[in-house]
């Protein structure tokens, strides 16, 4: 036996994968091989069907066409932490334990039964396994999981459907890191970590022999676990000019790679239908002069009469030539490059000012001094637990502090939490929109004119949304009112890199206060105006 059936180690394959939602193709045809060892990044703008994917290849979805090969020993962690009502913290981490603990005692009994019987074979296998999940570090590695990704101290017998999606998707991480899979595949896991929790995570999921698959718009993770990327946004030309979708390089060459990509579409794209432009008029302006039953003009008749008959048939051969090099362009020729949405208004109205003093949320936040002037941007950082949010919901008025004063001057203050949810999730995203923002501002502020949803999915269902579209629309619905006080809660969490960088153009202009709690490596090197930093509780 191979040792890769001993281990469970195979590739997932999957081919001509389908999946259409309200005739709308999300995936089409699409063909892909991971092997082991492989840690693949799958990229792509909001709503191009990354989640879409990994649902098809965990077997939580079914395409409509096309066919999916996956080992068993398989994790999968959703962008958006399931609710499991019957477990509780206790038996989710025991779960991950059990088949490792499984394989170090069949070890044992196997090595005991072994003089006696020859059980040679079912050893390796099991040992082989067991090497491949580092079964005999099970323990300590739980152990050193739990506590960085700050689940350690959460009571065993609650029940996981009471913790916040934060926790959740830690704890759900957790298991899967205890675990070691031969296929992990995680959508947006950097989403909920601070620090210490992504250096673990990372630093785990390079150690792991199996395939890795994760969904993610964070720069930082991509560059230090990917080995490979996945584009599902990719142009027609691709990143080598075939249309691949692949790349093999980092992440942030693949961000020149794409750049570069897209700028040859546009070339061959002008230059083709210039071509074809040029083709048209030629077959057209000949076409005209060998017309029948059209009497010869003088040139003609002049022309006529010295080469005769000749002249004729080599310009019908012209035309003809033309005619097939014209069909050849045609067929050939590139579609037009898609323009990208473009997120270019402003974030705010006017400006307002915030004073904190003694301020104090009990178990959740203490905050002895903050003053923020008219038109400050500040970022907020701190560890899981420090009360960023917190702080947001307390600025917002929607957490009274048990101690403490907190004045806001403004006339509207606006958020973006952290994973919006929508009362109605059957309502469609415009209708969704025009309720929030009010009918006056829905028609002086079209959810077109911003540049956050594609007009396609104006007619969707929010609940149908994928996640970083349903961010997309709730901060259309806080830009649209012109808020004095924005508050954006973790504004790069599932949103496509382009957004973010747009974010960043519209924070430095906007002439509005803004408040910005952020664990985004990418965005917090980059910041160049004050910062807060909340120490862990
Ligand atoms: N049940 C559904 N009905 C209609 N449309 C759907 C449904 N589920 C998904 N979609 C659409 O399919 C597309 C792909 O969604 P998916 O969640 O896979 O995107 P994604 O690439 O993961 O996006 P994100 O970066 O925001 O996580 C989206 O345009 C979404 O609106
Ligand atoms: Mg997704």
């Amino acid at each position: 036996m191979s040792t890769a059936l001993l281990t469970g180690l195979r590739p997932v394959v999957a081919h001509g994968l389908v999946r259409t939602f309200a005739a709308r193709p999300v995936l089409d045809g699409l063909d892909l091989t991971v092997a082991p060892g492989t840690r693949l990044g799958l990229i792509g703008e909001n709503g191009t069907g990354k989640s879409t994917l990994l649902r098809l290849l965990a077997g939580v979805d079914v395409p409509d066409a096309g066919t999916v090969a996956v080992p068993a020993d398989l994790v999968y962690l959703p962008q958006e932490p399931e609710v499991d009502e019957g477990s509780t913290v206790g038996t989710m981490l025991d779960e991950a334990l059990r088949p490792l603990h499984d394989a170090v005692r069949a070890l044992e009994e196997l090595a005991e039964r072994m003089v006696r019987e020859d059980v040679s074979a079912e050893y390796d296998e099991v040992l082989a396994w067991a090497i491949a999940h580092d079964a005999w570090d099970a323990d300590r590695r739980a152990e050193v999981t739990a506590a960085v990704l700050g689940v350690a101290d959460l009571d065993r017998s609650r029940l996981v459907g009471t913790l916040s999606g934060g926790q959740r998707t830690r704890l759900a991480l957790a298991a899967a890191l205890v675990r070691r899979p031969a296929v992990l595949l995680l959508d947006e896991p950097t989403n909920h970590l601070d620090d210490e929790a992504l250096d673990l995570l990372e630093r785990s999921l390079v150690e792991l022999p199996g395939v890795v698959i994760a969904a993610s718009h964070d720069r930082t993770f991509l560059d230090r676990v990917a080995t490979e990327l996945y584009d599902l946004d990719a142009g027609v030309l691709g990143t080598d000019g075939r249309g691949g979708r692949r790349f093999g390089g980092s992440f942030t060459e693949y961000l020149a790679a794409q750049a570069d990509s897209r700028r040859r579409w546009e070339e061959t794209f002008v230059a083709q239908q210039e071509e074809i432009a040029a083709l048209r008029e030629r077959t057209h302006v000949d076409l005209r002069s060998v017309a029948a039953g059209r009497g010869p003009t003088d040139n003609d008749k002049f022309i006529t009469k010295f080469k005769g008959a000749g002249v004729e048939r080599a310009r019908a051969r012209r035309v003809h030539d033309a005619e097939r090099r014209l069909e050849v362009a045609e067929r050939e020729a590139l579609p037009k490059p898609p323009a990208p949405l473009r997120f270019a208004a402003p974030l705010t109205g006017g400006a307002a000012t915030v004073s904190v003093r003694d301020l104090r949320v009990a178990g959740r936040l203490s905050l002895d001094l903050l003053d923020v002037d008219p038109g400050e941007k500040l970022l907020v950082t701190g560890p899981n637990g420090s009360g960023k949010s917190t702080l947001l919901a307390v600025l917002a008025g929607q957490v009274l502090p048990d101690a403490g004063s907190v004045q806001v001057g403004a006339r509207r203050v606006a958020t973006v939490t952290q994973d919006p949810e929508f009362a109605r999730p059957d309502r469609p995203a415009r209708d969704v929109y025009a309720d929030a923002v009010g009918a006056a501002v829905a028609e002086a502020v079209p959810l077109r004119s911003l540049g956050l949803l594609h007009p396609r999915d104006h007619g969707t269902a929010v609940g149908a949304l994928s996640v970083g579209q349903r961010r997309r629309l709730s901060l259309a619905i806080a830009v649209a009112v012109g808020p004095d006080l924005l508050l954006l809660d973790e504004p790069t969490n599932h949103v496509s890199l382009r957004l973010a960088g747009e974010l960043e153009e519209a924070l430095g202009a906007a002439a509005g206060t803004v408040v910005v709690t952020s664990h985004d490596r990418w965005l917090r090197s980059r910041w160049e105006g004050p910062a807060l930093a909340l120490a862990a509780p």
